[in-house]
């Protein structure tokens, strides 16, 4: 194949801290709203929890000598909240700070560059129990966690992300119940993503205040294709979509939030309340967007379908083991179109990968072709919109190793590195392999 990263592209991996640490209340660390999600019967699939995970926590020196040898560039992971403030906004627990601080100089010495995200989902419990993300309490403990964070690491981390995927934290976890904390009420749920975008507005300012390089926020985006041109299907789709990415798109690039969708949310009775100087807080400048990318959604017109009024359609071709449909134009079309409505500055695939059923062969090995096909193509076509001028500076493959998948516990497999989660065997798979080489000669 002829494609190409340019020069100086940032080709890395993402993780995030619930999802590999474990070591639930080594060092001083608080609970999380995953720690008692994770333990309330029935909520993950086989009962399963992060209480282990890959045990990162004491072998992150390991996985960092396992990233040199990969040659990634760059490192994408989170930190844990309640390592940081135990309990709620009181007392801070240097413990938790240093064990980051550490991982960051042992990056740095690998060579890679470290992107911190400061919220992946992992609330202190302490702060649910105060309300939680519907409480205007937790934007102020989150930019005094930004602040406080930032001051001690900013001279060393020069990308800075606020949020990952604020629509799954307020819809997943606040309207469908899938994820922590588990509660199912539509209207808690859009104050939860009017608060999650205020906070991240909030802390832009202390973050750079406190010597960041770059600050901004990661969301993820489905493109929206309707079934057919018919303008009612063109509609619905175009529907989903301001529902989904131009709720959070929007406001962020000073474009307020989408009426139409607002006035769904008001005729049900759903309209967030907004403060005075909310909306200026949210459109605070950032330096990049990050997206997450894995499929895309054909939807068609649905006049019964609330609240939308569009629905679904399957797809011919294949799938991923998390029955996400595998479309590597997707990428393309994602960036084309935000660099095209927003122009946001820099732009970065903060994760994209896929979840298949691994096999060990014999010789040891994990051949996962599909898997590296699949990033093969979507690398394809991020070249694609590079070379047709859009700013993508990198690209983190999702996940480094195989972790927590939330709800789906440890069935879901998204790893360029192996876990053997009974022995914490960790194996670079054929993927791994493929991103190694592309970083080295740049050639997709
Ligand atoms: C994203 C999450 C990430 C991971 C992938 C598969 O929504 O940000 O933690 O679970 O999906």
């Amino acid at each position: 194949m002829d494609h190409v990263f340019p020069e100086g592209f940032l080709l890395g991996a993402a993780t995030a801290a619930y999802q590999i640490e474990g070591a639930p209340d080594e060092d001083g660390k608080g609970t999380s709203i995953w720690d008692t999600f994770a333990h309330t019967p029935g909520k993950i699939r086989n009962g399963e929890t992060g209480d282990v995970a890959c045990d990162h926590y004491h072998r992150w020196r390991k996985d960092i000598a396992l990233m040199r040898e990969l040659g990634l560039r760059t490192y994408r992971f989170s930190v844990s909240w309640p390592r940081i403030f135990p309990e709620d906004v009181g007392r801070v627990n240097q413990a938790g700070i240093d064990f980051y601080s550490r991982l960051v100089d042992g990056l740095l010495e690998a060579g890679i560059i470290p992107a911190l995200t400061l919220f992946h989902w992992d609330l202190p419990q302490a702060l649910q129990d105060r309300g939680g993300w519907a409480s205007r309490e937790t934007i102020d403990a989150f930019v005094r966690y930004a602040d406080l964070l930032s001051r001690a690491l900013a001279d060393r981390v020069p990308i800075w992300i606020t949020h990952n995927e604020p629509s799954v934290v307020a819809t997943d976890g606040h309207a469908v119940g899938e994820h922590a904390p588990g509660l199912t009420d539509p209207a808690l749920a859009v104050q939860v993503a009017h608060n999650l975008l205020v906070s991240h507005g909030l802390a832009v300012a202390e973050i750079r205040s406190n010597g960041a390089q770059k600050v901004g926020l990661t969301i993820n985006v489905w493109p929206q294709a309707p079934a057919t041109e018919s303008p009612e299907d063109v509609a619905a789709a175009e529907r989903q979509y301001a529902a989904e990415a131009g709720w959070f798109l929007d406001p962020l690039y000073g474009k307020g939030y989408p009426s139409e969708i607002m006035a769904t949310y008001e005729r049900k009775g759903w309209a967030p309340v907004i403060a005075d100087g909310d909306m200026e807080a949210i459109a605070a400048r950032t330096d990049f967007l990050g997206l997450n990318y894995y499929s895309r959604s054909v939807v068609r017109d649905a006049p019964d379908e609330e609240p939308w009024h569009a629905s679904g359609v399957d797809e011919e071709g294949e799938y991923t083991d998390i029955g996400w449909f595998v479309y590597p134009a997707g990428i393309y079309d994602l960036l084309t179109r935000v660099h095209a409505d927003y122009a946001p500055p820099e732009l970065y695939i903060t994760e994209n990968g896929a979840a298949f059923t691994d096999v060990m062969t014999s010789d040891g090995q994990i051949h996962d072709e599909r898997r590296t096909a699949y990033l093969q193509g979507h690398f394809a076509a991020a070249a694609r919109a590079i070379a047709e001028g859009v700013p993508l500076r990198g690209y983190y493959v999702w996940s480094l190793m195989d972790n927590f998948e939330w709800a789906e516990g440890y069935s879901k497999r998204f790893g360029l590195i192996h876990v053997d989660f009974d022995t914490q065997i960790r194996t670079i798979k054929d993927s791994g392999r493929y991103v190694q080489s592309v970083i080295r000669e740049g050639k997709i």
